[in-house]
């Protein structure tokens, strides 16, 4: 008899090293003419990301995703709370050299071609031209830009997919430890996507920790090792997809031998029958249905917790709090 309730914890081991850590960082806004109106946009989020994982931060519009980011890289001044990166704090130049970040819209100059482009950033972090000659290309290449490049097209010419990858490309021109992406996906066309994908994906297989804000669930689910979700302004959940998904749902599917199909049909749903063998979903409480099981002498070959999909939990939970709409 196997009992499988996939309740496996995060495989972090006690030397995880939190690269990005946040306690209780907060952040309001003032607006109107007087600045006396006040936005909460982020309320005391406490959070760590360890070196090599891939996080993703989900919200509804204005739930606070871009302003945490820009929190965390200096570019908003939070209100109360704190925040480093490596260990230290954002100002510190040896930081910034080692993070790269693609902002939600990117803004390049219309007259620069992609390679010129990249040319500038590398300037800005004073990486040897012997380097950039190979990296530029390659970079290019990755993103899917290098017959663009080639025609030297400027940037006014560019579609708002190609601006994106070329914002991806620029995010990783300092071949970056961490690496800040504020809705990577957007503006993207289904190819553009998977591409971004695997770049991701392939970030993470090189050790680096990728932080990005997305609404769309199914490619967060595919590519994070952990997920946090934002609803105004507050981190109401964060864990490993096993955590989150697995915990949150009380179905179990369940496969045995033998036993009553009286019984079982009251049992299990969805009831399929191969011979002597039988599966569904169990209906009730798994410590009852196991000691009905005994009394009429079947034989559990399996027992396992559902998963929701991600989108499931991510309705739920905003379901819990009666958000219908975003803010
Ligand atoms: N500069 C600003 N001044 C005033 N309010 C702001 C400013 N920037 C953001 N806000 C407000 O803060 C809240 C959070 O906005 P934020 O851009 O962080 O949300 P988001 O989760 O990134 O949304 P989206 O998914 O639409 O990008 C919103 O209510 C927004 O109106
Ligand atoms: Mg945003």
């Amino acid at each position: 008899m196997t009992v499988l309730t996939d309740r496996q914890l995060a495989p972090r081991t006690e030397q995880a090293t939190a690269v990005i850590e946040t306690y209780e960082l907060s952040k309001t806004y003032r607006t109107g003419f007087f600045m006396n109106q006040q936005i909460e946009s982020l309320k005391k989020c406490s959070l760590q990301i360890f070196a090599g994982e891939t996080f993703g931060l989900l919200g509804l519009n204005g739930a606070g995703k871009t302003t945490l980011l820009k929190s965390l890289l200096g570019i908003v001044r939070p209100t109360h709370g704190r925040s480093q990166i490596l260990g230290s704090s954002i100002d510190d130049p040896e930081v910034r050299q080692r993070i790269g970040y693609l902002p939600e819209n990117a803004y390049f100059y219309d007259y620069l071609t992609g390679w010129e482009v990249l040319e500038f950033t590398a300037d800005l972090f004073q990486i040897p031209h012997k380097i950039r000659k190979q990296r530029i290309p390659a970079l290019l290449d990755m993103v899917g830009l290098a017959q663009s490049a080639a025609t030297g097209k400027k940037m006014r010419q560019y579609s708002k997919g190609m601006q994106q990858r070329i914002g991806m490309a620029q995010a990783l021109i300092n071949d970056p430890d961490i690496v800040f992406l504020d809705e990577p996906m957007s503006g993207l066309d289904p190819l553009g996507r998977k591409q971004m994908r695997d770049i991701i994906l392939a970030l993470s297989d090189n050790r680096k920790t990728v932080f990005f804000n997305s609404h769309i669930l199914t490619e967060v689910e595919q590519i994070c090792t952990r997920v946090g979700i934002l609803s105004r302004g507050e981190l109401i959940a964060c864990g490993t997809l096993d955590e989150l998904l697995t915990y949150s749902t009380g179905s179990y599917t369940v496969q045995g031998r033998s036993g009553s199909m009286d019984i079982l049909q009251r049992w299990i749903s969805d009831l399929e029958v191969d011979g002597d063998r039988w599966r569904g979903q169990l209906r009730g409480e798994p410590q009852e249905f196991l000691a009905t099981m005994r009394l009429m002498e079947a034989e559990l070959i399996e027992i396992r917790q559902g998963k929701m999909s991600l989108e499931d939990f991510f309705m739920q939970q905003m379901s819990i709090r009666g958000i219908n709409s975003s803010t």
